[in-house]
């Protein structure tokens, strides 16, 4: 049999979802509802992804007040305003001063610019915001093991959310711009200041359900068998 024959329908969904679970934001359902029940089983099911030391640090706040939501919104749109929009602006004028042309975006980079625009324009409207992170501060060696276990006791679990949603028919994307204004963020939803904020997920049921799995290099470009991947 061959090691890719699928004998399982488990294992074709499995292998669907890890696949196409992306970065959802033009197709995001803004009219329709959230059950927080679902949002509940989604969280349960995140709770078993992988932890450091079985310390549990990950924690999810779920943003549904609507002025919460706008306030967080605007904060995302300042930090996308200042750290994405203004040094492209800056760049593109330098160019234009020095007598170059625009420089071209790669198509892929065009459409995420796009889409990012959308999420920016749409963000308070999403049925909810779910930020995640961990009960510590990042470790001052934040380095090494230190910061593997650190990030990698939040990372599982918000992938594992992604893919529950998706499970689901919901989507996401995840965000992590507004980090540079956390504390506004921390201020407008009361989070104790030992809270290190990972990400933010808009989430919201996805218009229709198919997703592409993404153009990415093949493995055996990344991948190295006893020993360092091979450049090609
Ligand atoms: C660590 C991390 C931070 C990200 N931050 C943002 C962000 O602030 N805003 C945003 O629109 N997308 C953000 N993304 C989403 C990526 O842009 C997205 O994954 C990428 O466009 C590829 O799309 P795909 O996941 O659908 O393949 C982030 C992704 C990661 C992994």
């Amino acid at each position: 049999m061959s090691a890719t024959a699928v004998t399982d329908p488990l294992l074709e969904h499995v292998d669907e979802v890890l696949t196409t679970t992306r970065a959802v934001r033009r197709r995001l359902d803004l009219a329709r509802p959230v059950p927080r029940a679902v949002l509940e089983r989604c969280l349960e099911i995140a709770r078993q992804a992988p932890m450091a030391e079985n310390r549990e640090m990950a924690r999810f706040v779920v943003i549904e007040d609507a002025d919460k939501r706008a306030a967080v919104a605007s904060v995302y749109r300042r930090a996308i305003e200042e750290f994405v929009l203004t040094p492209l602006r800056i760049s593109a004028a330098r160019r234009e001063a020095a007598g170059k042309p625009p420089r071209e975006l790669p198509a892929p980079l065009q459409r995420a610019m796009v889409s990012a625009q959308h999420l920016v324009d749409h963000f308070h409207e999403v049925p909810a915001q779910v930020l995640v992170g961990s009960v510590e501060r990042v470790p001052d060696s934040g380095r090494g093991p230190f910061a593997s276990m650190f990030y990698g006791s939040v990372y599982p679990a918000l992938w594992s959310l992604q893919l529950a949603l998706r499970s689901r028919g919901l989507g996401s994307a995840l965000t992590c711009i507004h980090l540079h204004y956390e504390q506004e963020v921390a201020r407008i939803l009361a989070l104790p200041d030992a809270f290190t904020q990972v990400a933010l997920l808009p989430v919201a049921y996805t218009q229709g359900l198919d997703f592409k799995a993404a153009r990415r290099a093949p493995a055996a470009t990344v991948v190295g068998w006893d020993g360092p991947w091979e450049t090609r």
